[in-house]
């Protein structure tokens, strides 16, 4: 279909809740397409409908490496199922150019979406791989909640905002995550 504006951090649809996609139409694969289209233009990992605007539970993810064909993944209505475990790593959004963060994750996570032809899967990710972090990422997208909201260190992200031209952290968006915090803990023990 077409190559879309991003939405960049600061404008409103970016922070408003998506809703459930009710029949996967044609106006939908169209999303999906546009949704593809944008992340290869734009060199990404992934990307939620509410980044081009359009407040649907509908992302696309794609981690295959430079020199593998393309492996694009499509989750519409996804829901985390399980979850567990810790991780720490830096992350990025194609609505925040340039700027990155260490933020917290779960290393494992287990989805259930429905395709893009609407036909359901469950897909497991591990071992705090880029997937199994890009699914919490792009699924965070679709609840309005941005990856600042899960950094280490909110004044390190407010500097490091502030050097790319993007407004501070939402200290009221900050997510705890004594889940997480407790497993990061007890890592570092061990
Ligand atoms: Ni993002």
């Amino acid at each position: 279909m077409s190559v879309k504006r991003v939405l960049q951090y600061g404008e409103k649809s970016l922070r408003e809740p998506s809703k459930e996609v009710h029949k996967v139409s044609k106006k939908i694969q169209e999303l999906v397409q546009d949704l593809l289209d944008t992340m290869y233009a734009k060199n990404g990992v992934g990307m939620a409908a509410p980044q081009i605007g359009v407040n649907y539970r509908v992302f696309v993810i794609d981690v295959s490496k430079n020199d593998e064909p393309l492996n694009p993944i499509v989750f519409i209505n996804p829901k985390i199922i399980k979850k567990s475990g810790a991780i720490v790593a830096q992350e990025g959004c194609i609505s925040f150019p340039e700027a990155y963060t260490d933020v917290k994750r779960y290393d494992y996570v287990m989805v259930k979406a429905l395709d893009r032809h609407g036909r359901p899967f469950v897909m497991e990710a591990k071992d705090g791989c880029l997937l199994a972090r890009a699914i919490q990422h792009e699924n965070d997208h679709l609840d309005g909640i941005l990856f600042i909201d899960h950094c280490v260190n909110r004044f390190e992200t407010d500097d490091i905002l502030a050097k790319h031209n993007l407004p501070p952290v939402d200290a009221d968006k900050l997510i705890s995550e004594p889940e997480i915090d407790k497993e990061l803990e007890n890592k570092k023990n061990d």
